[in-house]
């Protein structure tokens, strides 16, 4: 089972290097990890386990984070409608994205930054991906094309940059933190005032 030693911080350099393909079919080791992966973010919407162990929730969890330099992520996050996604990603290759940006009127956070970072991310407001997913339940693996908008996509985006040893806030700008590009539209969650 992960716990937040488990995770590595910014401060250790292989949060900044390249992660290698995942040889598949895929070996009972890097099954087991990513599976250990989405369950940690199964956990941090247990509070009581939240509690009890002292960890940090999140919506995603890169392989690199718990130092393991191979190109496998987790996510578990509900979209702006409150739908729920799952994914066990293996060997991403974003294929396409659009010119059209979005961001989080919040920013983004990391499980591997402990320090807080002002600033608008601007990320592809929809994007496709080639990968492998591996099934939470079945253990199955498909290759499979993913098609995401929104908040989805901005998380499938802060992941896949784990990948290239890339942080949420490289993308801030550096002279003006919350600049927003003529092509960019913050997300809206389900009952959240539009201002
Ligand atoms: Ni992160």
């Amino acid at each position: 089972m992960l716990l937040a030693k488990d995770i590595i911080k910014d401060d250790n350099p292989d949060l900044r290097r390249l992660s290698v393909p995942v040889e598949l079919p895929l070996s009972e080791e890097d099954k087991n990890t990513l599976l250990s992966m989405y369950e940690y973010l199964q956990n941090g919407y247990d509070e009581d386990f939240v509690k009890k162990y002292k960890i940090r929730p999140g919506v995603g969890l890169a392989a690199p984070q718990i130092d393991i330099l191979k190109q496998m992520f987790a996510i578990l996050a509900f979209d702006e409608k409150g739908e729920d996604h799952t994914y066990l990603v293996i060997n991403p290759k974003i294929i396409s994205s659009s010119e059209q940006l979005t961001y989080l009127k919040q920013g983004e956070g990391c499980l591997s930054i402990d320090k807080v970072y002002k600033g608008y991310i601007h990320r592809a407001a929809r994007l496709s991906a080639k990968c492998h997913l591996l099934d939470p339940v079945t253990h199955e693996v498909k290759e499979t094309t993913l098609r995401l908008k929104g908040y989805i996509a901005i998380v499938f985006q802060h992941e896949y940059d784990h990948l290239f040893g890339r942080l949420f806030y490289d993308h801030i700008n550096k002279t003006n933190p919350f600049y927003v590009p003529s092509n960019s539209t913050p997300v809206i969650f389900r009952g959240e005032d539009d201002e």
